[in-house]
Parts: structure tokens; sequence; C-alpha cells
């Protein structure tokens, strides 16, 4: 009865609140246009943030509060969508954030986890470690977890074949640039990286180093004198025949300009034109070149059809810093570690999945 009588006189408010909806939906629509419209006239803004480091920390904010101001009663979130656009596809976004030592003792990811935090900005729409630099780009060894300076085991949360599926290609190649012996790098991607590579290509100028196993593995005969107090496997499973027959090693140098004189060839031709790959095969490279990764990426940086190509990148880039003098990292002076992170935020703001690689 009591709820008859409530009824009936709420008849005309019903009619008068679709008319608050159809108001607000033409507001939310409106308002989203102004803001497309500021998205797409803001290029005057992103040249002002390339300009120079400090200028822009300030001018995605500058940008953020013009649409703000535009459209004053757009939601937090929509309002923000084409500032953070716009901070990802500069450099800026990627770069390293620098952050007190206060903020760094209370932030639990510091001290906590072997793996970084995500980066604020994605890569290929995806998600990706935050550059790590005060670390070396090394933090199990940085933070004493492990002994090991090459420990890669912060990188395993973070690679890009754990997230799309890159097994539906036709083609999929690891480059292994630099590769040292076959235990290095190649048996780390055969073992971890998420792909079953049908080519491998590894480059080692030193022909003592890169050499085919021959022993093959066969379990049955895998077994030690028996020791209660050890593992009877004698042996880690070797790489298989067939997957042998995939691989190409190449006793030649890695480089940014062929030259027959010291064997080096320019990697860049060899991955288009030898190799002849592109973008619908995957391409999953890794770079350990001792300081002419420089050059290489500076060009790759310029090439809208590497990032196209390359599906992930994993590199070293060498730079001088007192704390990896230990390593004889003096000889790449005058190369920074700012400089190092720098090129790999501009690798990212370009498209590249990289990874620095310790
Ligand atoms: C290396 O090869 C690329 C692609 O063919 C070419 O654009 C570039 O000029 C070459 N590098 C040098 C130093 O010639
Ligand atoms: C190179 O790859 C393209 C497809 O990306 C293919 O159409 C072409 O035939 C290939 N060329 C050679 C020489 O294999």
């Amino acid at each position: 009865m009591t709820f008859k009588n409530q009824l009936v006189p709420a008849a005309p408010s019903r009619s008068l609140s679709s008319t608050v909806v159809y108001i607000s939906i033409i507001f939310v629509l409106s308002t989203y246009v102004t803001i497309d419209f500021f998205k797409q006239h803001s290029s005057a803004f992103r040249l002002e943030s390339q300009s120079s480091l400090s200028e822009a920390d300030q001018a995605p904010s500058k940008l953020a509060a013009t649409v703000v101001s535009a459209a004053a009663a757009a939601s937090a979130t929509l309002s923000m969508q084409p500032a953070e656009d716009d901070v990802c596809s500069s450099v800026f976004g990627h770069l390293p954030e620098h952050r007190s030592s206060q903020q760094q003792e209370a932030d639990p990811w510091d001290q906590m986890k072997w793996i970084g935090k995500p980066a604020r900005c994605r890569v290929k729409g995806e998600l990706i470690e935050n550059l790590d630099e005060h670390y070396n780009f090394r933090r199990g060894y940085a933070l004493k977890f492990t002994a090991d300076v090459e420990d890669k085991t912060h990188l395993l949360p973070w690679l890009l074949g754990s997230k799309v599926n890159l097994n539906a290609r036709e083609r999929r190649v690891y480059l292994d640039l630099g590769a040292n012996a076959l235990e290095t790098s190649i048996q780390w991607f055969m073992r971890w990286y998420p792909c079953d590579f049908t080519e491998v290509h590894a480059f080692e100028i030193n022909p003592q180093l890169l050499k085919l196993p021959e022993v093959e593995f066969a379990e049955d005969d895998n077994v030690e004198v028996p020791n209660p107090r050890a593992i009877v496997a004698k042996q880690t499973p070797g790489i298989p025949n067939w997957m042998l027959q995939r691989m190409t090693f190449y006793n030649q140098l890695v480089s940014d300009a062929d030259d027959d004189a010291t064997k080096a060839v320019n990697i860049t031709r060899f991955m288009k034109e030898t190799l002849n790959l592109s973008a619908s095969d995957t391409v999953v490279v890794k770079m350990d070149i001792e300081s002419v990764e420089w050059p290489i990426l500076q060009r790759w940086l310029q090439d809208p059809q590497m990032a196209e190509i390359v599906d992930e990148l994993f590199v070293e880039i060498h730079y001088q810093h007192p704390s990896m003098s230990g390593f004889l990292w003096d000889s790449w002076a005058p190369r920074t570690r700012d400089q190092a992170s720098y090129l790999l935020a501009s690798l990212r703001s370009k498209g590249f999945f990289v990874h620095p690689w310790p």
C-alpha cells in the first residue's frame, strides 16, 4: 500500500531523470570530442616536451592542465588519457624515475623484490620492467640476491613471448650477436625463452669460443656412480640434434658497416637482406658486442622498419661507471650510465621491447 502511494508521484520525476541521463550522455560525448581535439592538436606541446629534460617534466602536466580547463567537467581518467599517451611516445616517459634516497628507502620494490617494478609506460601495448639504472641494470647482483653478475632472473616475468604468442608465426628467429660460448646465452634462450625457435643465427668472432657440441645426450647413460648424498643425474641434457640443425654459426664481427678486412658484418643489412626478416616473423635479438651496440642502435632508432622487425631486444650497453671498474668497464668511457638509460628509453619510445642484458 505505502509502496503504491509512493510510486504515483514518482512518475514525473522518472521522466525527469531520463532527461538528466540524455543530457549527461550529450555532455560526456561533447567532452570526449573536446579532449580528442586537444589531443590531435597537442603536437606543439609534444615539441616542447622534447626540447629539454627539465621542461619535459613540466610539459605533461601543462598539457593535462589545458585539457582539464577546456573540459572542466571531464572525469580525471578521461583528462589524463591524452597526457599519458603524449608522455609515452617520447623518451621521457621511459626514463628511470629519479627519486630521493628517502623515497628509495620507502619503496618496497627497491629492497624486497628480486624483479623490478613495472615501468610507467607500456611498450608494444605490454608491461615491461622499469629501467633500474642505479643497480647497473643488474638487480639480483646489486641487491646481493645472487653472486652472479650476469644473473638474468629479474627479466623472466617480462618476456614478450609470455605475453603474446610468438609461436604462432611460421618463421621464428633467434639472433645471438656476440654469442661467446654455446652455454653463455644461446642455451639460456633455448631453455627459458617461451618460443620454439626455427632458426638460430649466432655470431662469435673468436672461433675457440663457439662450437657445436659433439656429445649427444642419452638419458639411459646419464647415471653417475650412486652417491646417497648427491642427485644421481650426471649431465644436464644437451641440445638435441634436431635443434642443432636449426643453428648457423658465423665466425664474424657484428658491426654497423661491412668490412671484409676485419670480417665485419653490417648487421642491419644482414637482417633485412641476407635473412630477409620482416614484421611477420618472430625475431628475438640478444646483443653483447662490446660497445659496437652504440652506432647500431642509433641507426635502429631512426629506422621504423627495424622496430617492426625486432619483436624483442636484449642488449648489454657498455658504459663507464666506477662501480663497474672491477669488470674492466673503464674502457667504455666516455659513455655514461645516464646515456645508456637514455638510449634504452629512446628505443622503448620508438616501439622496441628492449631489456638491458647483464
Ligand atoms: C648498413 O646497412 C643498412 C641497411 O642496408 C644501410 O642503410 C646502412 O647504410 C649500412 N651501414 C653503413 C655504415 O653503410
Ligand atoms: C622475403 O620475404 C618476403 C615476405 O616478407 C617474401 O615475399 C620474399 O619472397 C622473400 N624473399 C626471399 C628472397 O626469400
